[in-house]
């Protein structure tokens, strides 16, 4: 999944589709390219960030231009497999994946073309070459109907004063400018260059021009579109004195809390009447989002009563899953643009089950698609790294399933809930990870273990440590420890045990001991007393503030953020974007 923007119109072409790349480069890092119509066709891409391209596109001067900055699917980085991918006069960028491209591309080297790359995305550049008899949009009208898969196409062509694109479950958005159009895979590429936007429906083209935009259905009928107010905030976002977006987000999840309890407020009754006469609840996302789904499924039933399910969304994708107009799919997303969970929120629909969009991105595919939006409020998180929009989520959950255990049982959680900002600022100003992070940082492997709750924060820590310090492990259930994962236990590797459910501690604690007893190092995080007495002095402890069992996984999140977080910077990380990565995953 990549970042595209294009522009036609009286201004600096390569100075827009720089500044757009820039605020796009959240969809991927790892090259970036842009073509221009300027005596001629000229393209320029270069493996590397967006920075690297800058000095190359300043010497450009042109009314149209279109820009890449990609997310390697097919192809490795490199400056070959940059977009924009360039055939005869025509060049083009695309965000997607052509499922059938082996075999297009087979028939297009058999016909004589001569391919520079080894991505998916290059056919549709030959495609369009071949398909061209002086006008682009008819050209891409006859190329769309070739491709399988999914894809938001922005093509040029040297002899042509206009854009044309085209999307296929890959979204893609128009801006209707002062004095020129644009055209982008989302919202914040144009934030604070146009007021007015258009969000194109899937099989739709638009020919883009300085003055005018057509756009075409399916079966290439001319169709009208809403125009809707471009909301993307155009003042990028400081760092304010933080080294890190990951360090200044982690401490604005108190906020986060805040705002999505405020949030809930204003769709609790909608939710509850939406979800009446529901038997059956399904919780579906990816990464981290899945991590509080696993939260949401626990609340859920113990809350409301009501069997719940939990499935990353890839997997929920592919198995046939039985659906009726009484199962309420939760579908968990920061972006909510997040390709599985949007499809499989799609599917839910489609098979009458109802969708419930948890999700920080209150304008996107998913909150289009859903029959009821649970906003999470954690504001831009700009880090790859979830953090504050994962507990913002938890939060989210919280009152969700409390609601639908009635009105009584709501006021108490939401009141509850009330003391959460407090106990994470405390927890923030006392604690103190630099020694654990020291310790995992030089670990071989670091273990995050807990039962029930505390195991849906262990996969978190897991993943958060793997992810942004790339020291590998696992986390686990406490409880199999024994039954396989022991065997890897040796001095040179970590296990991070999570106790913050009193009925389940000594449980947890078993677990400590087994892990020291083969030479393994342990450190445990917990807010029960008990559990202090015994370890402090003896083990690495992290001490966190009691709470109510239910919300203890918001402060257990931060804990296990930080560390990873610490033992980041300790190795000396690319913190915001680990390598390999992207912020928002839009393609399968
Ligand atoms: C991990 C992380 C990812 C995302 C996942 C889903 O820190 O950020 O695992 O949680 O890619 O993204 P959204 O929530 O946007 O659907």
């Amino acid at each position: 999944m990549c970042g595209i923007i294009g522009y036609i119109g009286g201004g600096n072409a390569a100075e827009i589709v720089l500044g757009g790349l820039k605020r796009l480069e959240y969809r991927g890092y790892d090259s970036a390219g842009a073509a221009f119509v300027a005596d001629g066709l000229r393209v320029v891409k270069k493996q590397g960030r967006v920075e690297t391209l800058e000095p190359y596109l300043k010497e450009i001067s042109a009314r149209i231009g279109i820009g890449h900055t990609r997310w390697a699917t097919h192809g490795v980085p490199s400056d070959a497999n940059a977009h924009p991918h360039r055939a005869g006069g025509i060049a083009v960028v695309h965000n997607g994946i052509i499922e059938n491209y082996a075999e297009l591309k087979a028939e297009l080297i058999s016909g004589g073309a001569k391919f520079l790359s080894d991505t998916d995305s290059e056919v549709v550049a030959h495609l369009l070459n071949k398909n061209y008899r002086g006008d682009l949009t008819e050209a891409m009208q006859k190329t769309v109907k070739l491709l399988k898969g999914s894809y938001a196409l922005m093509a040029i062509c040297e002899t042509e004063q206009k854009i044309v694109a085209a999307r296929c479950k890959s979204p893609l958005i128009i801006g209707y400018g002062d004095d020129g159009n644009y055209c982008a895979s989302d919202e914040p590429a144009l934030a604070g260059l146009c007021d007015t936007i258009t969000i194109l429906e899937d099989g739709d083209i638009a020919e883009i021009t300085q003055k005018n935009i057509k756009i075409f259905d399916k079966f290439f009928k001319p169709v009208a579109r809403l125009k809707e107010p471009n909301l993307a905030v155009s003042a990028s976002l400081g760092l304010d004195g933080y080294p890190h977006y990951m360090l200044k987000e982690l401490r604005e999840t108190p906020l986060s809390v805040e705002a999505t309890a405020r949030a809930f407020e204003k769709v609790k009754n909608t939710l509850s009447a939406a979800l009446a006469g529901v038997e059956r609840v399904i919780l579906t996302g990816c990464g981290t989002a899945y991590h509080a789904a696993l939260i949401g499924k626990r609340y859920i039933e113990c809350f409301a009563r009501i069997p719940a399910e939990c499935e990353t969304a890839g997997e929920f994708r592919y198995k046939n899953p039985i659906i009726d107009e009484k199962t309420a799919v939760f579908a968990v997303s920061q972006s909510g643009e997040t390709a599985d969970t949007v499809e499989a929120a799609r599917l839910a629909l489609s098979l009458g089950g109802k969708v419930v969009a948890v999700t920080n991105s209150h304008r996107s595919e998913l909150t289009r698609l859903a029959t009821v939006v649970v906003p999470v409020a954690a504001g831009p998180e700009i880090c790859v790294a979830a953090t504050k929009s994962y507990t913002g989520q938890i939060a989210a959950l919280y009152l969700a399933a409390a609601a639908l255990a009635g009105e009584k049982f709501y006021l108490e959680c939401a009141e509850k809930l009330k003391s959460i900002p407090k106990l994470l600022t405390y927890t923030f100003e006392s604690l103190d990870m630099r020694s654990l992070a020291h310790i995992c940082a030089s670990s071989s492997s670091v273990y995050f273990l807990g039962r029930d709750l505390d195991y849906a924060v262990a996969l978190e820590g897991s993943l958060k440590l793997k992810e942004v310090s790339y020291v590998s492990g696992e986390g686990y259930p406490s409880g199999e420890l024994k039954h396989g994962t022991l065997a890897l236990i040796d001095y040179n590797t970590t296990s991070v045990v999570i106790i913050c459910d009193e009925a389940l501690a000594g449980k947890s604690e078993n677990a400590v001991e087994q892990v020291l007893s083969r030479g393994g190092k342990v450190a445990v995080i917990t807010n029960i007393e008990g559990v202090k007495k015994r370890f402090t002095g003896k083990l690495p402890l992290v001490d966190l503030p009691p709470c109510d069992k239910f919300l203890s996984p918001l402060l257990s999140a931060v804990a296990v953020q930080m560390l990873a977080y610490k033992a980041a910077a300790v190795l000396g990380r690319e913190i915001d974007k680990p390598r390999n990565l992207a912020k928002s995953v839009t393609v399968e």
